[in-house]
């Protein structure tokens, strides 16, 4: 494996410093909850190693929500969607091997493929075409030797999503290709066109991946899972959680377990919150003359970028410049996701409406400043 730090990490503002920032629309996720508005009963929480799967109250939790087709025994829980991803490519992936995965993603899901030396093809979204995952497009890039195929719904970092129908169309072309599909789902329960179905309840060749860190506010708890129905899958991931780690926190996954008993306290309140922000962009975005979008229906992120006819003359890293150091407002340049610097992925779940008002204005004002 040969590592190498990805600019979303490098650049994270949590590596800036939260001091710096006035306006934070990095974050691709909803409010850090605070410990003490949990309501949690630790006291008597040993912190002994625990299950190697991870906590069985909450494996059957999410096992629950898949009709009994996934069981809790197929439910690893992992440090973190990001810790999921890499088992799930370190697992799956050899040097050499294909995969076909899509573009722009969530870095990680590159980047760790990238490391091992698999032969990657992209699958590139475009902004034309509205981001959407054609299935008719991928079949046409799935090659003999392509091994696994990864895809992310909703999408990061343009917030689309794919409808149920063309993700069973997917799980259809994958399985007749003979290749293994992962869906990173870290964002399923954020999605305004109505719920997704768990792509690993729809083959033995499917695993999805999902988390506590974006919609629940608890990226701090560093817990997350995957599925699969595929039993020899499950204990090639499961060894390497093992050798990863052996187990995961007591502490973090009593926290989990004790959050999602309680999931529906939460999850109108949270998706309330979501929607009321996305207002508030949407209106600021239909007031934008020089940012086109493609209008995001799930996540908490949307991906605008400068037209055509700004683009050609703008100083990007003037804009971007002025935005941090004299506003004091941080969005996700492009590069973050291998994309030109014209797009921004603006995070709108995460600031208190003021917040993102202010950040808003911001760009705004950072727009007129340097494009007289
Ligand atoms: C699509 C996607 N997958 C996985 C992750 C990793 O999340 P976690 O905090 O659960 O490791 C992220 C984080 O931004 C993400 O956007």
């Amino acid at each position: 494996m040969r590592y190498v730090r990805m600019p979303i990490e490098i650049e994270a503002p949590e590596e800036l410093g939260y001091d710096n920032l006035e306006c934070n629309l990095t974050e691709s996720s909803m409010p850090d909850f605070h410990f003490r508005d949990l309501g949690l009963h630790l006291d008597d929480l040993v912190l002994s190693y625990v299950d190697h799967r991870g906590h069985a109250g909450l494996r059957n939790l999410i096992a629950s929500e898949t009709s009994g087709i996934i069981p809790a025994n197929h439910v690893l829980i992992t440090s973190g969607a990001a810790q999921a991803l890499f088992i799930v490519s370190t697992s799956i992936l050899s040097k050499g091997d294909g995969l076909l995965v899509v573009r722009p993603n969530y870095a990680t899901n590159i980047e760790t493929p990238r490391a091992i030396g698999a032969d990657i093809r992209f699958l590139d979204l475009t902004f034309e075409e509205g981001y959407r995952l054609d299935p008719d497009r991928l079949r046409a890039a799935i090659l003999p030797s392509t091994r696994l195929v990864s895809i992310t719904v909703p999408h990061n970092p343009t917030g689309v999503c794919s409808r149920p129908e063309e993700i069973r169309e997917i799980v259809r072309i994958t399985a007749e290709a003979g290749c293994f599909l992962l869906v990173d789902e870290t964002y399923r329960d954020m999605n305004r066109t109505g719920v997704l179905p768990d792509a690993a309840t729809l083959g033995d060749h499917v695993i999805s991946v999902s988390s506590f860190s974006k919609t629940y506010g608890l990226p701090g708890i560093r817990v997350g899972w995957l599925t699969t129905r595929n039993s020899s899958l499950f204990e090639t991931f499961f060894a390497a959680k093992e050798q990863i780690q052996i187990c995961g926190s007591a502490l973090d996954e009593e926290i989990a377990f004790q959050f999602y008993s309680n999931k529906n306290r939460y999850l109108p309140r949270i998706l309330g919150d979501l929607d009321r922000r996305f207002q508030i962009l949407k209106r600021w975005m239909e007031s934008q003359e020089h940012l086109e979008w493609v209008e995001p229906t799930g996540g908490c992120v949307a991906f605008p970028r400068f037209r055509d006819s700004v683009w050609k003359t703008l100083d990007v890293d003037r804009f971007y410049e002025t935005l941090n150091r004299k506003f004091k407002t941080y969005v996700g340049p492009g590069h973050w996701f291998e994309q030109e610097r014209r797009h921004m992925r603006i995070g709108y779940g995460w600031p208190e409406d003021r917040e993102l008002l202010l950040g808003l204005e911001r760009i705004s004002q950072a727009v007129r400043e340097i494009h007289v």
